[in-house]
C-alpha cells in the first residue's frame, strides 16, 4: 500500500472510512492535525488554561495525552489516573499511565477510591447495581473528576471519549428517547466557575482505530484488554452493532455524530429546558436533587457494607 500523503511504499496505517493509508509518519501529522482543528472547531482551548486529562491507560486516553501534549506545547496539562481498585486490572493500568507519563512528561496525579472514598468499584458493583458496574463507575468517575478539578484549581476537564463512544451512547439515547441525555452528548460542556469544571472531550470525532493506530505510531504503550467488569455488557454489544451497521452502510458513524452536532443539537437546546442545579447537601457539588447520585449510591452502599469482622 502506498501512503496518500507522501506516496512511499509500506502504508500501514488504513483508515477504511476514509479510503486512504498512511505511513507512519504521515500518519501522526495527520492525527495531530485532526486533533488541533477539533479543539480549534469546539473552542476546547478557549476553556483549556489548566486542564486536568482523565487517563485510564486506555488507548484513547493515552492517545489524549499524547496529542494534546504534542500538537500543543503550550497547554498545562496534568493528568488523573483514578484507581478503581479492580484487582490487577487497576495495577497494570496505573503502572501504563506512569509509564506513559513519565515518557511524555506530564505530571500525574492517582486518586485511589478505596484509601479516599471508601470503597472500591468491585465493592459497589452489588445489589442493583451488580448487572451494570459500569453505571455506578460512571457515576463515580464524574464526580471524582470534577471534585478533584474544583479542588485543584483546574478549570477544565479532559476526557478520552470518541466518536464510537459517542455513536454507541446516542444510539441507545435516541432509541430510548432520552433527550434530555442526548442534549449534554456534546464536545464541550462549560462548568459554572465554582463547584463545576468545564469538560472537553478532544477525541470527540476520531475513531476507535484512528486513536489505536496514534498509539502504535508512536509505540505508546496502552492497556489493550477491556475491564473485566465490562464483560457481557450490553455497551459491548451496541459498539459491535453499531461497526456492523458500519460495514453495510459505509460512513453511518460520522453521518449520525454530524446529524447530532450539527442538526440536533440546535433543537434540543432550543427545546429541552435548561436544568437547575444546586449544590449537593452532602458534597456541595452540583445535582438536580438534595443530594448527588454519587453521595446516593457511595453512602448508601457503604451504610449497608458489612462492617469489619461483619
Ligand atoms: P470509559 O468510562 O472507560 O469509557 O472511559 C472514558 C474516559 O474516561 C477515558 O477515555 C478517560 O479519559 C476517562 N477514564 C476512564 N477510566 C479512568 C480512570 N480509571 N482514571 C482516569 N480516567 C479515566
Ligand atoms: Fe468502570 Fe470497569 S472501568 S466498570
Ligand atoms: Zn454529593
Amino acid at each position: 500500500m502506498r501512503c496518500v500523503r507522501c506516496g512511499s511504499e509500506g502504508a500501514r496505517y488504513a483508515l477504511s472510512f476514509a479510503r486512504a493509508a498512511f505511513c507512519r509518519e504521515c500518519y501522526v501529522s495527520r492525527f495531530e492535525r485532526k486533533l488541533r482543528s477539533t479543539v480549534l472547531k469546539y473552542g476546547m482551548h478557549r476553556v483549556m488554561r489548566r486542564t486536568l486529562v482523565a487517563v485510564s491507560g486506555g488507548k484513547d486516553s493515552v492517545a489524549l495525552l499524547a496529542g494534546l501534549k504534542r500538537a500543543f506545547g503550550d497547554l498545562d496539562l496534568t493528568a488523573l489516573y483514578i484507581d478503581l481498585g479492580i484487582p490487577n486490572y487497576s495495577e497494570r493500568s496505573e503502572e501504563v499511565v506512569r509509564r506513559v507519563c513519565e515518557r511524555l512528561g506530564v505530571p500525574l496525579m492517582v486518586h485511589e477510591l478505596k484509601s479516599s472514598e471508601g470503597v472500591s468499584i468491585p465493592e459497589l458493583a452489588v445489589g442493583r447495581f451488580r448487572r451494570k458496574p459500569c453505571a455506578v463507575c460512571g457515576t463515580v468517575k464524574r464526580h471524582v473528576l470534577n471534585r478533584i478539578a474544583v479542588e485543584n484549581g483546574f478549570d477544565t476537564v479532559a476526557t478520552g471519549h470518541n466518536l464510537d463512544d459517542t455513536v454507541e451512547v446516542l444510539f441507545e439515547l435516541y432509541r430510548r428517547g432520552l433527550l434530555e441525555e442526548a442534549a449534554r452528548l456534546r464536545p464541550v460542556l462549560l462548568g459554572n466557575g465554582a463547584n463545576l469544571a468545564n469538560r472537553v472531550k478532544p477525541l470527540f470525532e476520531m475513531t476507535d482505530e484512528e486513536d489505536l493506530y496514534y498509539v502504535d505510531a508512536l509505540e505508546l504503550e496502552h492497556v489493550d484488554s477491556w475491564c473485566p467488569l465490562v464483560r457481557g455488557s450490553r455497551m459491548v454489544s451496541r459498539k459491535q452493532l453499531v461497526l456492523e451497521i458500519e460495514s453495510k452502510i459505509p460512513g453511518f458513524r460520522h453521518t449520525l455524530l454530524k446529524a447530532h452536532v450539527k442538526r440536533v443539537l440546535p433543537l434540543l437546546d432550543a427545546a429541552v429546558p435548561r436544568v437547575e442545579t444546586r449544590p449537593c447537601k452532602s458534597c456541595g457539588q452540583p445535582t438536580t436533587s438534595d443530594v448527588c447520585a454519587y453521595c446516593r449510591t457511595v453512602t448508601g452502599l457503604k451504610a449497608r457494607a458489612p462492617g469489619p469482622g461483619g
